[in-house]
This record gives structure tokens, sequence and C-alpha cells, in this order.
């Protein structure tokens, strides 16, 4: 496994937050995108970051994955301090993210997309194709609630569509026990059914005990899905509110009155 240095010890079970950080800052030459952001993501939790383009999202993520580096600021993962240089190394840590399309590799097939990079190899080092496709088949199946007769583990991936791209990409990070999947849009130009399908997919991440970091615009698909909404404005956290307190109309409003007074009120 490469940069094996950054994997936590996975047992490790003492720790309040998955994902906290503090104080994080990053610019862009003079450009203060984040303007010290503190935000923590919990066990078995669905947070939806919110906010205007622009307002930092990806950007925030981007520190998280290993893309960017803050300029300032500390990023605690499971309890320890963590320092990400790449994005192989947030992976090894546990974190995934699935982008819309991006994620995957058109002109392979569904299998070879699953174990891209992570392939199951014997003693030799060679690739153990006959368990890399019965483990794709059994996700399809069992985590991803694939149905299409149409599809199969042979399949190459440019015939899926949009929203079982992105079954295959949440798929994956499941399968490698990722403890923290960041979708960043992943809704994004998929129809009503697929869309559904995704919702349902992010869904199942709880249920199967992980957390994730939802970001949308749109307040259908994100109200359902969360359990926690934190507001981004302009590089800073202009609001933190759990499910329980508020409406998914209140939020609507209150996003809206951010948009035209600066407040999250
Ligand atoms: N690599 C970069 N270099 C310079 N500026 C950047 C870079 N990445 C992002 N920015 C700037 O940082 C700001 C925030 O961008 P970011 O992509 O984080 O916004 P966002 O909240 O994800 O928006 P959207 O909802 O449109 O995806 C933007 O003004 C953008 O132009
Ligand atoms: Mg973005």
């Amino acid at each position: 496994m490469s940069d094996s240095a950054a994997v936590t010890d996975k047992q490790t079970t003492e720790y309040d937050n998955l994902l906290e950080m503090r104080d994080v800052h990053k610019s862009f030459g003079h450009v203060n995108v984040l303007q010290g952001i503190n935000f923590h993501v919990g066990k078995c939790e669905i947070v939806a970051l919110v906010g205007d383009n622009g307002a930092g999202k990806s950007t925030l993520i981007k520190t998280i994955t290993g893309v960017h580096r803050p300029n300032k600021g500390e990023i605690y993962f499971k309890g320890k301090r963590i320092t990400i240089h790449s994005v192989a190394q947030s992976r090894a840590l546990g974190i995934e993210t699935v982008y819309q399309e991006r994620a995957l590799a058109d002109q392979q097939s569904m299998w070879r997309n699953m174990f891209a990079g992570r392939e199951i190899t014997n003693k030799l080092g060679i690739i153990n194709i006959k368990k890399e496709k019965l483990e794709t088949e059994r996700l399809l199946r069992d985590s991803m609630g694939f149905t299409s007769k149409a599809i199969t583990v042979d399949s190459q991936v440019m015939f899926l569509s949009g929203g079982e791209k992105q079954g295959v990409a949440i798929g994956r990070a499941l399968y490698f026990d990722a403890d923290l999947i960041i979708l960043d849009e992943p809704t994004m130009g998929l129809s009503l059914s697929e869309t559904k399908k995704v919702l349902d997919f992010t869904r199942s991440i709880k249920d199967h005990g992980k957390s994730a970091i939802f970001i949308s615009h749109n307040f259908y698909h994100i109200y359902p899905a969360a359990d926690r909404f934190v507001i981004l404005d302009r590089g800073k956290i202009a609001g933190d509110v759990r499910k329980s307190e508020i409406t998914q109309d209140d939020l609507v409003q209150k996003m809206e009155n951010l948009a035209r007074t600066g407040v999250f009120e």
C-alpha cells in the first residue's frame, strides 16, 4: 500500500469526531478562499455542506483529501492530527471522494474500475481476476442494488448511466472500508430515477456505519439525506444546524436570507 506511513490504526476508537478541522485557512495568491474553518463530521453522520457558487465548498473538501494543503490550521481524523500530502494518502486513511463522472475510467470494465489501484494480488503480485470479478458481482448485487440485467461485471463503464457510475464509485468506497465518503455534487446532471439511486446509496453509507460529507445545491436532495447542515459563505462558516432543529422550508428561507443580507437567520 502506498503512503503506508499515513495509515492510522483502524482499531482506534477513542475519539469524539471522525473528522475535525480547526481554524483552517486556504488562500490562492491573495484570495482567501477559506478563512478560519471549524468543521466536524461525527461518527455515522451525514453532513451536508451547503453554500453559494464559489463559497469554498470544494476547496474545503480538497484540503481534506490532500489536493490542497491548508496555509494554516489543523485537521484531525479519528482523533489523530493528520497532514495530508496526496489523494492516495487520504484514501489510505479511509477517506474516499465521489465526483460526478470523473472518478471512473470509461474504457475499462466495471470490475477493473472497482479495484483500480488496489488490486487483489497473490504473493507473486499477480492479479486475482476471478476474485475481483466475484467481489464486484457481490457488491453490485448486495451493496449497490443493481438490478439491470444489461449490466455485468464485464460491462464497460462507458455504457453505465450516470447514476450507475456513481453507484460504482460509492460501492468502491464502501468495499475499501472508507470511514468518510465525500460526495461533491454527486447528483449533478442526473435524471430523477438516477438521482434517487444516488440518494439511496448515500443513505446506505450510514447503514454501513460510515460517515459522509454531501455537497449539493439541491435542498430536496440534501434535506432528506443529511443529519446536519453546515453553511459556508464566502470562505466562512455561517451556520451549523441539525435537521431536528430546522424544517426544509426554514432552511431554504434562511439560505435566501443569507444571499440577500449576508446573515444566516
Ligand atoms: N486552484 C485554485 N486557484 C485559484 N483559485 C481557486 C482555485 N480553486 C478554487 N479557487 C477559487 O476559490 C473560490 C471557491 O471555489 P470552490 O470551488 O471551493 O467553490 P464551491 O463552493 O465549490 O463552488 P460551486 O458551488 O460553484 O462548486 C472560487 O472563487 C474559486 O475561483
Ligand atoms: Mg464546488
